[in-house]
């Protein structure tokens, strides 16, 4: 069964927003993905009719504000095919899910001597947070180098997993679009007696996940980038490393007991979400996993496949040598992200051409400095789409690239 754009695209109102009297082409969903009615309308009628503190108060309405919670965390345990609940921690986004993941577990368990493995496609949040420690711990951070066709060379893994404790290593790339052996990647690491945490910010939102099939240790993601609210992410962890780990932020809702001298930690995972948590906003990541879920992640996969595939022939067959595309050629293992540069013009030049046409593409670094320094690039221009984009999209990009060639 294909997809029915048009009907998904009904979904999103903004989409059809004309701007100077002519339609818009979204292109930047790696960066941030739209929103559609169901979750808009799920946190404004939570706002409006159910809305009350969550986990303290013991009144009716608070306790229907809580079961509510609770079960968008139970929504999101079964959308990566989580063993529990208790597994599922609420953070602000990916990004604190990976700090969390270094301040709690990597400063319980990393000292100079041990070594964190990362790989040349990763991220700022999947890089920093990992350095501050180390400037801290005095650990070494090692890197998966890539190979030519933009994968990560596995040739010399082993060797750089020896004595690992962590290997923490983006499932898609947000730059490149390729996508990891996830599967693979978590074995080597347990192989080498290090646990596996996966940052997965741009595959959560492209296609189904399984953290068991995986056998992970960790998963960082955002809701933001899966049709979801901004202001709250997801840190799946197993539940026996989640109870080994210390707290990460200490206050309210995450103690069982305090005295003047000391506390005690919360079950999890309330362990791990200390003050008031984005209660409107986990209802409305929970209404976006209903509404992904609904349509079903693998024909969001199939349909970004066959837009990667109608993309990457339409761009190479009218533009050839002039368009250098950083990323895998085979849809199979890409995601429908397109870093690209174009006649030696400079990103930002290209972005703001097509935003004349109403294109809307990201450029720039794409908060991925050492990877750019490896592709020998300061910025690329980049198109991403996601399940509610179609050829039209794909076509627009193409025609105002046009112009792009007649302005520089
Ligand atoms: N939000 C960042 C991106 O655009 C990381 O890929």
């Amino acid at each position: 069964m294909t997809l029915d754009v048009a009907a998904v695209r009904r979904e999103f109102a903004l989409l059809s927003r004309m701007v100077a009297g002519k339609p818009i082409h979204y292109l930047d969903s790696a960066n941030t993905s739209h929103k559609p009615e169901c979750v808009i309308n799920a946190m404004s009628s939570f706002m409006r009719e159910s809305y009350s503190p969550i986990g303290r108060s013991s009144y009716s309405l608070a306790t229907e504000a809580s079961d509510v919670y609770e079960a968008a965390r139970t929504k999101v345990a079964k959308f990566i095919n989580a063993r529990s609940s208790r597994e599922v921690v609420f953070t602000k986004n990916a990004t604190e899910s990976l700090n969390l993941a270094a301040q709690s577990w990597g400063r319980a368990n990393l000292q100079p001597g041990d070594a964190v493995v990362l790989t040349h496609m990763e991220h700022h949040a999947n890089i920093v947070p990992w350095q501050m420690l180390a400037k801290e711990k005095g650990f070494e951070i090692r890197w998966v180098p890539l190979t030519s066709d933009f994968q990560l060379d596995l040739s010399s893994l082993d060797q750089l997993l020896r004595g690992a404790k962590a290997f923490a290593f983006t499932s898609m790339s947000n730059v490149l679009g390729t996508i990891n052996p996830t599967r693979e990647l978590c074995a080597a690491a347990h192989a080498a007696g290090a646990i596996a945490i996966v940052d997965g910010c741009q595959s959560v939102p492209h296609m189904a996940t399984d953290v068991q099939q995986w056998n992970a240790d960790m998963l960082a993601f955002s809701s933001h980038k899966m049709c979801g609210p901004t202001g709250v992410g997801v840190l799946w962890a197993r539940e026996d490393l989640l109870d080994s780990m210390p707290p990460f932020l200490g206050g309210g809702g995450m103690i069982s007991e305090v005295r003047l001298d000391d506390f005690t930690c919360a079950e999890l995972p309330h362990k791990f979400e200390a003050g008031t948590p984005p209660i409107v906003e986990v209802v409305g990541l929970g209404t976006a996993v209903d509404f992904l879920q609904g349509i079903g992640m693998n024909e969001v996969r199939r349909h970004e496949m066959e837009l990667t595939n109608y993309a990457y022939h339409a761009l190479t067959a009218r533009y050839g040598n002039d368009i250098t595309i950083h990323g895998p050629v085979n849809p199979e293992m890409r995601g429908a992200t397109f870093s690209f540069a174009f006649r030696g013009v400079h990103p930002h030049d290209v972005s703001q051409v097509l935003d004349q046409h109403n294109v809307y593409v990201r450029a720039g670094h794409h908060c991925a400095k050492p990877l750019m320094r490896l592709i020998g690039a300061n910025a690329t221009a980049r198109a991403s789409m996601y399940l509610y984009s179609n050829e039209s999209d794909v076509d627009a990009l193409v025609e105002a690239l046009d112009d792009v060639s007649s302005i520089f």
